[in-house]
């Protein structure tokens, strides 16, 4: 044999990582784990325990106990009880402990490595030298955040207890992305691993305990999916944080809807890995390696579609089928392999049903020559071409090694098909042209854009979904807000029964419709807004306004569910609001506040006449009305964004975004300033505005419309239906097209809209069924606002040669 041909012929030995570290930690715990509640591991209540396995081989790893509502209630139970220590500690002495977990982290790297690649079938490599050192740095990252609280989020203050929930692709990622802002931000946590790895969270709470972290602050319950549900379900919550599937996180949307909890969802994704013809197809090539086959491809923001420009997809095809061929696929402990195993058998059979359909649909397959290992549970790299953009392996999680082949023309088909999908949660771009790429990121609707790279992930940058993907935000400053709440939140009250601003007053008197309503006076009743124009209402009907002194004012079209379908219909048609740029936005803004200014002693006249306040209450409410235009105005091209300072070469840019299609229910009392202060700041971002204004005293917000007409406002900026508020308000939440929703009205409605909105998982802001003060700029003015108004689209842009 020739030294040439050695070398060709040359095949890896294999690198076994020793595993005595981890079978020490195992044996020492007799390979048996009760839950972590209070400071030390504790029985189950139950009794009942489950196995882990190692996929590699499909041995039994230990016996974890399957928690249930007695475990969790315990748990619960004891973060409660150590939260307000915890969070009185101050960000000083909480960064004190953050930073020791990091440095405890990195100390025993070797030994949580090699325990999550043992329990999770992922490649020694990546848990090496991706999960456990991020996970250190997202302990180091948020002990600085925990250092900065009271100068950086001084109107804030800690949720509480936090329910958090975990997948398996990165269990101590995953972990490390949900308890380090939490325990920052000084609340204390019940975490609930997923049941095939629990054992790097049972290890990081020992480990916590061993730097001397306060008991009952990280509490630790196993179990399957029943001691998730237990959790959610757990009364003394104030949280809840979940990644995992869609299906999931659509169940938990309901479960906590109108219990007045902060939510957030990391969900599931089919991303777009979108290769245009200027691309450096080779550096495309390894970033397809690294966006399907990284971690078997069970990963939520997988680059699971190439969407490749026509000219050079067959050369992009040719080569990534010969790479596949190269890739080393075998026990997740050897140091020289590439794909590990797959998490579990109903996983396995998952990707076997997905594949064999879309065969039977028609696309062609390609699999390396080289046969998986068949001592666990392995599957090889698998690419489809010739794909149509509808079939089943194009729109499902495969949640595996699989990615789908498509090709495009043009930039704007490349757009079109990467926003072919009820997700939104990473997109990737490839091209030499910067131009082109930062035109395309910003119409992706995906909440983390990879420019000529993929999967890049830290602390200090925003991870999270549009649409179907979940909303909320792990990591950065914007992650920040999912752990804290406005401090004022705390100081609002439910509407008195009595209280005429009672928004269950206010249905009373539109209850007695039927006889109330008559058809739409020819001349005097207003009519809707939308499109720009005014509109009858479908039905014909109006119906009575009365003064809070029981005088007829007027009347008011009754809007139905065809109305509201209209309204966001042309919301979605006005895409000209969402692409002015955030100047002339302001113009028209400022030209509102101008005219109605102009206006204001016959705004003035209405709101008396309506709400029955003193001249001088009225004077205000149409002047701080003004005041608020101005603000939102202001902050048009204020309310910017970051670059976020990641530790590789590149830029991140944390962008604000508008929703598409954004619709805002508003309360009864003060209904011209509720309406101009919530309705305002969403034009201002950028959205296009669906809303519905006091049930009880639409007249102002009907008044305004010659207001908009004489401010060139284009029309589907700003729709508005009248009506009877929680019949709109659920055509509203269950309408697919809205992608983010504001409810200001009773409990019951606030419940309503939070369990409605999981059919396309809105992004939801509630009151349940609190009052705020409509003048105090902390409440109705100002960042929280524009923050609820906004997502954050993290784009990677790296530079260097
Ligand atoms: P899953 O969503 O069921 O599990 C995630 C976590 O939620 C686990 O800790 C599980 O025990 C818990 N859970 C399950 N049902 C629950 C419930 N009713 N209430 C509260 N918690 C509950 O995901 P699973 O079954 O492990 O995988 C199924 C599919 O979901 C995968 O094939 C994949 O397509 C997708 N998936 C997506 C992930 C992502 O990060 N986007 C992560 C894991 C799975
Ligand atoms: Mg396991």
């Amino acid at each position: 044999m020739s030294i040439k041909e050695i070398f060709e012929t040359l095949d890896y030995g294999p690198a076994p990582e020793a595993t005595d570290v981890a079978s020490d930690w195992l044996e020492r715990h007799g390979r048996r784990f009760g839950h972590f509640i209070g400071g030390r591991f504790v029985k189950p209540a139950g009794g009942e325990t489950f196995a882990t396995y190692h996929p590699g081989d499909a041995r039994e790893l230990a016996q974890v106990a399957q928690g249930d509502e007695r475990d969790v209630a315990k748990a619960v139970k004891a973060a409660r009880a150590a939260q307000g220590a915890w969070q009185e500690l101050g960000g000083h002495e909480r960064a004190r402990y953050l930073y020791a977990v990091a440095r405890h982290v990195q100390k025993h790297a070797r030994l949580l490595a090699v325990l999550e690649a043992l329990d999770n079938g992922k490649p020694i490599r990546e848990t090496r030298d991706l999960d456990v050192p991020l996970v250190a740095r997202h302990f180091y990252h948020h002990a600085g955040w925990a250092q900065l609280l009271e100068s950086e989020f001084p109107a804030y203050t800690a949720v509480g207890v936090c329910a958090q929930i975990i997948p398996w692709n990165f269990p101590l990622l995953m972990l490390a992305w949900k308890v380090a802002p939490a325990l920052a931000a000084g609340n204390t946590v019940v975490l609930k691993p997923a049941e095939f790895t629990p054992l790097t969270a049972l290890l990081f709470a020992e480990l916590a305990a061993e730097v001397g972290l306060p008991a009952g602050v990280f509490n630790v319950v196993t179990g399957d999916g029943r001691t998730g549900a237990a959790l959610v379900d757990a009364e003394g919550i104030d949280k809840v944080a979940f990644t995992g599937s869609t299906e999931v996180g659509r169940s938990i949307r309901k479960a906590t809807a109108g219990r007045g909890l902060k939510l957030s969802l990391e969900l599931g994704g089919k991303s777009p890995f979108i290769v245009f013809d200027d691309a450096d197809i080779d550096s495309a090539v390894e970033g397809v390696v690294d966006a399907i086959w990284f971690n078997q491809g069970q990963v939520c923001c997988a680059g699971s579609r190439l969407l490749v420009q026509e000219s050079v997809a067959a050369r992009l095809e040719a080569k990534l089928i010969a790479r596949m061929e190269s890739l080393r696929e075998g026990p997740p402990l050897d140091k020289g392999i590439d794909i590990g195993a797959i998490i579990a058998p109903v996983q396995l059979s998952k990707i076997e049903r997905l594949v064999a359909q879309g065969r039977e649909e028609g696309a062609r397959c390609y699999q390396p020559s080289w046969s998986a290992p068949k001592d666990g549970w392995y599957y090889p790299p698998t690419l489809f071409t010739d794909v149509s953009p509808a079939a089943t392996i194009a729109q499902e999680e495969i949640f595996g090694p699989v990615i789908v082949s498509m090709t495009f023309r043009t930039p704007a088909e490349a757009v079109e098909l990467a926003n072919d999908t009820r997700y939104g949660l990473a997109a990737s771009v490839w091209t030499e042209n910067v131009n082109l790429a930062l035109d395309i990121a910003p119409r992706l609707k995906a909440g983390v854009v990879w420019v000529n790279c993929t999967n890049q992930f830290d602390a200090a940058a925003g991870f999270g979904g549009y649409r179907e993907s979940g909303f909320g935000r792990e990591g950065g400053r914007e992650g920040m807000f999912e752990y804290l709440k406005p401090r004022y939140e705390g100081g609002l009250t439910r509407y008195a029964a009595t209280d005429l601003a009672d928004p269950a007053a206010a249905a009373d008197i539109t209850a007695g419709l039927d006889e109330a309503t008559a058809p739409l006076g020819i001349d005097r009743t207003p009519k809707l807004y939308i499109g720009g124009k005014q509109k009858r209402p479908d039905g014909n009907y109006a119906y009575p306004v009365v003064s809070a002194t029981g005088v007829r004012v007027g009347d008011a079209p009754l809007g139905n569910r065809k109305d509201v379908r209209d309204a966001v219909e042309a919301a979605v048609k006005g895409t000209a609001w969402t692409k002015a740029t955030a100047h002339g936005r302001a113009q028209v803004l400022y030209y509102v506040a101008e005219n109605l200014s102009a206006r204001a002693p016959e705004f003035e006249a209405r709101v008396r006449s309506l709400t029955g306040v003193t001249r001088r209450a009225a004077a205000r409410e149409v002047s701080k009305s003004v005041e608020r235009l101005f603000s939102a105005a202001a902050y048009a091209d204020k309310y910017d964004g970051s670059v976020h300072p990641t530790p590789m070469r590149n830029v991140t840019l944390a962008m604000n975004e508008p929703f598409d299609v954004l619709a805002i229910v508003c309360p009864d009392e003060a209904p011209l300033l509720a309406f101009v202060s919530l309705v305002a700041p969403a034009l201002a971002m950028g959205n296009r505005v669906v809303a519905v204004p006091s049930a009880r005293w639409p007249l102002l917000a009907t008044d305004l419309y010659q207001v908009f007409d004489t401010s060139d406002v284009p029309g589907g900026a700003i729709n508005i239906v009248t009506g009877v508020r929680d019949e709109l308000a659920q055509v509203l939440a269950r309408h697919d097209a809205v992608e983010a929703m504001w409810y200001l009205g009773s409990a019951a409605g606030s419940a309503m809209v939070e369990r409605e909105s999981a059919g396309n998982l809105k992004a939801t802001w509630v009151n349940s069924g609190k009052q705020r003060d409509w003048y105090d700029d902390a409440q109705a003015s100002g960042p929280e606002l524009l923050r609820r108004a906004t997502r954050v689209k993290n784009v990677w842009v790296p530079y260097g040669e």
